[in-house]
């Protein structure tokens, strides 16, 4: 199933793409850190098993390392990634002993029904194969009354220069951060995906150039 849906990049595209993620990062994380703070506090009595799909270099993990007892599994079908996301891990205090990350795609995850609190999925669903299978399965894994938290960037409205920039560019997006789609809907995705509810939030990021606007939000099995 995995290398269906994510058939094995060369060694070398995936530590390019890692390393870039890591190094490039930085800023987008700076402005980004207020929203995620908010989106996070969300946690405090919920967040005992926390599934992160796409966890990819692991900048979440700061955010729920001090909640005590929680355990965090991140899947990303990129193994490159599994070495910074342990590093982010052992920055961030949490024991390495409740983080576990396995090569897995979100549209097949290796956990069983209503098996975690929360999931949360940060600049994924530009990323899978299948955006409606991906979510289908994010609440397959969570407990009744579990929370999905989402930050993601989505098509510039249509008509706009962005829009068009978009466009354009998408094709190399895809290239160069391994089929990072710039213009997906996404938004409309979660809503339609059958969740009891759902609360999105709307922001530009100056750090984050084309990959504007974000959605970000819970929905709530
Ligand atoms: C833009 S990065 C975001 C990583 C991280 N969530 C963050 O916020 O920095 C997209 C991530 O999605 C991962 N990815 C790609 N296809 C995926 C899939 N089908 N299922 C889960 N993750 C996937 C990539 O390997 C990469 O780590």
């Amino acid at each position: 199933m995995l290398n269906r849906i994510h058939p094995p990049r060369p060694d070398w595209y995936e530590e390019f793409y890692a390393s870039a993620m890591d190094k490039t990062m930085k800023p987008y994380e700076a402005e980004i850190a207020g929203y995620k703070s908010l989106l996070f506090a969300n946690l405090i009595g919920k967040g005992d098993k926390i599934l992160e799909i796409g966890i990819g270099t692991g900048p979440n993990l700061k955010y729920y390392a001090d909640y005590p007892g929680v355990e965090v599994f991140g899947v990303d079908p990129n193994r490159k990634m599994e070495k910074y996301a342990v590093a982010a891990a052992e920055a961030a205090g949490l024991p390495l002993s409740n983080f576990r990350f396995e090569q897995a795609v979100a549209e097949a995850l290796p956990l069983n029904d209503a098996s975690v609190d929360v999931v949360v999925g940060t600049l994924v669903l530009c990323s899978v194969e299948d955006v409606d299978q991906a979510l289908q399965e994010v609440k397959r894994v969570l407990k009744p009354g579990g929370l999905y938290i989402f930050v993601e960037h989505v098509a510039a409205k249509d008509g706009t220069i962005l829009r068009i920039l978009q466009g354009i560019l998408d094709p190399l997006q895809q290239t160069l951060a391994d089929r990072c789609h710039l213009t997906r809907n996404t938004a409309t995705n979660i809503a339609g995906a059958g969740f009891a509810g759902v609360d999105v939030n709307h922001a530009n990021l100056s750090t984050a150039s084309l990959i504007n606007p974000h959605v970000y939000g819970i929905a709530y099995k």
